[in-house]
């Protein structure tokens, strides 16, 4: 195929359903500190960065923490997550994700991670995914959290592809905005109530056919 496009993943939500053990573990840090938050305000958390999300969090809950307090719930809800990340292997990636790659590797499209994760390293090693991506962006590498572009456009310049040549698939709004800004074809995975903004929407990968992927690649 030719074509001078190149593919951006988010990890969380999208290429593996870890979105729900952020929820789980954030939860579990909230009902600790005396209380709770919806489904609904889970949603502003994804795509955004621990620092921001503990924030948020603490704003919901009318809550201030001292410095190291702070430090030391982040340390306690990444360990709580990574207790539901030990257990993960490649089963966990989600159906339809793996045609797809595996479609962008026969066809030499370039594909790289563009995720707000830390752990996101970890998790592509636990699911066999590591070495197959030609580029890794995670939360270890930016300064700006999504909707920022950053993480999109460094991804970018890794795969030597121009923005505008990009195509992104993204699972929460920051993405999809941060997406826009980079000036990138945006792609939600989720519902299309939460995620309208995105250029195309669907609920999960097994409602993306190849030709599809042909067509966004081609025109
Ligand atoms: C994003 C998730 O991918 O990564 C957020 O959608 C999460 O929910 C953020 O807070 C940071 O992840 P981590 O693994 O560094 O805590
Ligand atoms: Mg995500």
């Amino acid at each position: 195929m030719e074509t001078d496009k190149g593919v951006i993943f988010d990890l969380d939500g999208v290429i593996v359903d870890t979105a729900k053990f952020h929820f789980l573990a954030w939860r579990k840090l909230a009902n600790d500190l005396g209380f709770d938050f919806t489904q609904e305000q889970n949603e502003q958390l994804k795509g955004v960065s621990r620092v921001e999300s503990l924030k948020k969090i603490l704003e919901w809950g009318e809550l201030e923490l001292s410095k190291t307090e702070f430090k030391r719930q982040m340390a306690l809800k990444n360990e709580n997550y990574l207790s539901y990340v030990a257990k993960m292997d490649k089963r966990e990636i989600l159906p339809g994700v793996q045609k797809i790659i595996d479609y962008l590797i026969i066809n030499n499209v370039p594909f790289a991670l563009g995720s707000a994760s830390k752990n996101a390293r970890t998790i592509l090693k636990k699911i066999s995914l590591l070495e197959k991506f030609d580029a890794i962006v995670d939360g270890t590498d930016v300064s700006k959290a999504k909707p920022d572009p950053e993480v999109f456009l460094i991804a970018a310049g890794k795969l030597r592809v121009k923005p505008e040549n990009s195509i992104v698939f993204e699972d929460s709004v920051a993405g999809i905005q941060a997406a826009k800004n980079a000036q990138m074809l945006s792609i939600g995975i989720g519902d299309p109530k939460t995620l309208g903004e995105a250029d195309y929407v669907f609920p999960d990968f097994t409602k993306i056919d190849l030709d599809f992927i042909k067509k966004v690649l081609t025109k």
